[in-house]
């Protein structure tokens, strides 16, 4: 049954792979002279950033879809973008990008482009990262992957009315066409570099 199954990977999922990975895949960093740096702490943090992101927008798609795929769009066209900005802060910011994107507004940052290739390139492989962004900065990324109830609005087969509605909102989707399974884009965050974590020497 399509409710009960877990949309986005579980934090204990997460953990897992942090445990099982002693070396955090790092990639190259994007400034001239900054080190990068193997933190486990710093995908970690990422991590617990993106937690109360991925669980608001899942309760909210939810109950969205309960109402009918009417109220649901609005969900992922308001509420995705509202609760990104209360998660956000001056110092911290969440939200999705997608190789395919429905909304511009979602295009993947300079350092979120490469990190978005290698997943698409490598899919089953692909794992949380963080990534060394300039003035101290960190960015982190997690993999997202189309599950059943995705598929009414980022599907093969998408319904009528549905489809007539994301036409009209989004006059430049791209993000259809999808199966289960499917890569289809990435959470991350950005957030500055806490304290008690080791900088490049
Ligand atoms: C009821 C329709 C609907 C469902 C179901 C739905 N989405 Fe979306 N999705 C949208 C809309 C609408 C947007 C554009 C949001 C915006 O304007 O920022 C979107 C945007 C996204 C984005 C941001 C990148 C982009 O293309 O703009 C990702 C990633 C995404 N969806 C993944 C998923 C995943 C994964 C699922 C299943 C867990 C899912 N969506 C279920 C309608 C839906």
């Amino acid at each position: 049954m399509v409710r009960s199954q877990a949309w986005y990977p579980p934090a204990a999922s997460m953990k897992r792979i942090f445990a099982a990975s002693a070396l955090v895949l790092i990639s190259l960093p994007v400034a001239a002279g900054e080190e990068a740096w193997n933190d486990a702490g710093a995908a970690a943090h990422g991590a617990s950033i993106l937690r109360p992101f991925k669980r608001d927008l899942q309760a909210a798609l939810r109950q969205g879809l309960s109402e009918g795929s009417e109220q649901a769009i609005r969900v992922c066209r308001l509420e995705a973008t509202r609760i990104a900005s209360a998660l956000s802060t001056d110092d911290v910011r969440v939200g999705r990008t997608s190789h395919k994107l429905r909304n511009p507004r979602n295009a993947p940052k300079p350092w979120m482009a490469p990190l978005l290739s290698e997943y698409r390139g490598n899919p089953k492989q692909a794992q949380p990262q963080a990534v060394a962004l300039e003035n101290g900065r960190i960015g982190y990324a997690e993999p997202i992957f189309v599950q059943p109830p995705c598929l009414t609005c980022h599907g093969e087969d998408i319904p009528p009315p549905v489809r007539e509605r994301l036409a009209e909102l989004y006059p430049e989707d791209r993000a259809t066409g999808f199966r289960s399974g499917d890569f289809r884009g990435m959470f991350w965050a950005e957030f500055p570099k806490p304290a008690e974590f080791p900088g490049p020497e």
